[in-house]
């Protein structure tokens, strides 16, 4: 006769079952530590093909570098990141966050941002809202919302 299953086997089994599920429902990816630099206007012509009428009226827009643009298969154009300041006092308006619209590729700015390399181009709007507008890079958290 085949081992007896005791209420204690299901519970690796359960384990195994339940896990991959809870990881399948929390769609939104976690936290990812990098860094973002200012761009300043125009923010037309841009990568996303968005003209100045269609861009956000806040003016809380923003680039991302190759590795976000390529990530999804598709540009994440119109996407919304947000974004949160964690270098500390002197650089950061520290624990500030800014949602920001993807409508562009930095690759393509028609300006170049304040520092190459970066993850995140922003706004001088998006920028100045969580970092000293006077420093050309800081180092952030980003979350992707929608
Ligand atoms: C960003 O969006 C999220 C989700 O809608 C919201 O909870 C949060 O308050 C927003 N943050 C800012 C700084 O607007």
């Amino acid at each position: 006769m085949a081992k007896t299953l005791s209420p204690c086997n299901f519970i690796p089994l359960l384990i195994a079952i339940a896990l991959p599920l809870s990881l399948l429902s929390t769609a939104v990816d976690p936290p990812e530590v990098a860094s973002a630099a200012r761009c300043d206007p125009p923010y037309t012509p841009n990568a996303c093909g968005i003209d100045e009428e269609h861009l956000p009226s806040n003016g809380l827009v923003g680039a991302v570098d190759e590795e976000l643009w390529n990530k999804a298969g598709t540009p994440p154009c119109g996407a919304i990141f947000q974004v949160r300041c964690i270098e500390g006092p002197g650089a950061c308006r520290y624990g500030t966050t800014v949602n920001v619209t993807i409508t562009d590729r930095i690759q393509q700015m028609v300006s170049a941002p304040s520092s190459p390399g970066v993850r995140f181009a922003l706004s001088s709007k998006a920028y100045g809202s969580i970092a000293d507008p006077g420093k050309d890079s800081i180092k952030i958290q980003y979350q992707k919302l929608s």
